[in-house]
């Protein structure tokens, strides 16, 4: 199939190189020129497992280019996907200017028929508004479908969760459109759930506030071990063995993060608000969230009584493992309220600094080159983002660099145990501390 992407960001460059590499003809279309420079030349603008050598490889292979020409990508595709940001806006509605501006562009270059496909996350019933843009805006009576594919990647493990998804949504009222869909995801071997256009674009906010209402309630659940003497890891355990409820997305911590799960739950609110059926739950959703995060430094304090001048590392950056995006990530936030403290933060992320120097953030941390340099002479290390690489560092190595033997442990990463043994006082989330 001849597919166009219009929108280079995380989903469209990862749903563009893995169309690609399942055989598919792919132009991705950006109006950032400087991007689609660099992506012309071998650059990726963004750090996820595996993506680099899928880019290359569908590059060499002449299946997946580049361009800024939306007439370019639109002309030669049957299909073109819309992946272009809907950011918030302040009272946590979704900015849909992007989404209204590519469906005019579209409608200004259509020629024949093409299968509009919404793949941005967007409130319920964009579909509509945005057919209605493209009648509104196109040179004669040229026929087309809307079309919406919601997506249900995480970063950090965007590759494979493309290449092998759970299920394919494909909200659609044509059958034409969904012929030439179907033909697209037939080499992923995936269930695919055909429906109408609103519950698509409905299932997509309801499934992210769903899991952020799992961390939510493991996290409300944390607070109450923290004040019972239970422990969260095997009360999560214990609960998550039942398959009608399951164990991912019950690790308590420092609350969810990142560029979707906050944005979304807030524009569901809205969205939920504006249609007149109000969303409590999920006010109580951010509540704990943040509550999550408010509790974790009251424990801080509690131990290092004045924060100011306490030298404190700090270790990961990024809202997640394995990604370099630090987008409302948690433990960025964390940092600002040490530092907002006075206390003197030395951090260290394995993929995440590049992007703090880039957006201005954690100013006055000073950033190390590894975690040892982080831990170097510190009163108390914090764990914010549960890397790998944590798991396996030589902890008597840490134990001599550091002042004083205390962690804070915010993603549960490290047995309380062996910490203790190791010589540690430890502090997790949701289970007993240990000296
Ligand atoms: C999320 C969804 O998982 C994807 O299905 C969806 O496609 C994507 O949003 C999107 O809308 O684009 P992502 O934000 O990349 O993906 O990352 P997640 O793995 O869902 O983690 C989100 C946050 O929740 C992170 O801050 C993570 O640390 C936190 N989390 C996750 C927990 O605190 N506990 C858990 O058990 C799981």
């Amino acid at each position: 199939m001849d597919i166009a992407i219009i929108g280079s960001g995380y989903v469209g460059l990862v749903t563009g190189a893995c169309f690609a590499d399942v055989g598919h003809s792919v132009i991705c279309v950006d109006n950032d020129q400087r991007k689609v420079k660099s992506l012309q030349n071998g650059i990726i603008p963004l750090y996820e497992p595996g993506l680099e050598e899928v880019v290359h490889r569908n590059v060499s292979a002449n299946r997946l280019r580049f361009t800024t020409s939306t007439a370019e990508g639109v002309g030669q595709s049957q299909i073109v996907f819309i992946a272009v940001p809907t950011p918030p806006q302040p009272d946590g509605s979704v900015d849909l200017t992007y989404i209204e501006k590519v469906a005019r562009e579209i409608a200004e270059v259509l020629k024949e028929y093409r299968v509009i496909v919404d793949k941005s996350t967007v409130p319920v019933k964009t579909g509509e508004k945005v057919a209605d843009t493209i009648r509104r805006y196109t040179k004669g009576a040229v026929e087309f479908d809307v079309v919406s594919n919601p997506e249900f990647l995480r970063e950090g493990c965007a590759v494979s969760d493309l290449m092998n998804p759970d299920r394919i949504v494909i909200g659609s009222n044509s059958d034409r459109a969904l012929s030439l869909l179907k033909k697209v995801y037939e080499p992923f071997m995936s269930p695919i759930m055909v429906t109408d256009i609103n519950s698509a674009e409905l299932i997509k906010h309801a499934a992210n506030s769903f899991l952020a209402l799992k961390i939510s309630y493991i996290n409300a659940i944390s607070a109450i071990c923290e004040a019972s003497g239970a422990d969260v890891e095997r009360v999560a355990d214990g609960i998550g063995a039942d398959k009608r409820i399951g164990r991912s997305f019950l690790n308590a911590g420092l609350g969810y993060g990142g560029s979707c799960f906050p944005k979304d739950v807030a524009a569901f609110i809205a969205i939920s608000d504006q249609l007149g059926v109000p969303f409590a739950l999920l006010k109580e959703v951010q509540r704990i969230n943040q509550n999550q995060i408010d509790r974790f430094i009251k424990k801080i304090k509690d131990t290092l009584w004045v924060l100011k001048d306490k030298r404190i590392a700090v270790w990961g950056l990024t809202f997640k493992p394995d990604t370099d995006d630090v987008r409302n990530s948690v433990a960025i936030e964390l940092v600002a309220q040490l530092l907002k403290d006075g206390a003197i933060v030395k951090a260290y992320d394995p993929k995440g600094a590049e992007k703090v120097a880039e957006f201005g953030l954690c100013k006055g941390a000073v950033l190390a080159k590894s975690a040892l340099e982080a831990v170097e002479n510190a009163e108390a290390l914090v764990l914010a983002t549960e890397w790998n690489e944590f798991q396996s560092i030589d902890f008597v190595q840490v134990r001599k660099k550091m002042h004083t033997p205390l962690i804070f442990d915010g993603r549960n990463l490290f047995d309380p145990e062996t910490m203790k043994e190791l010589g540690f006082i430890y502090h997790g989330i949701g289970r007993a501390s240990t000296r």
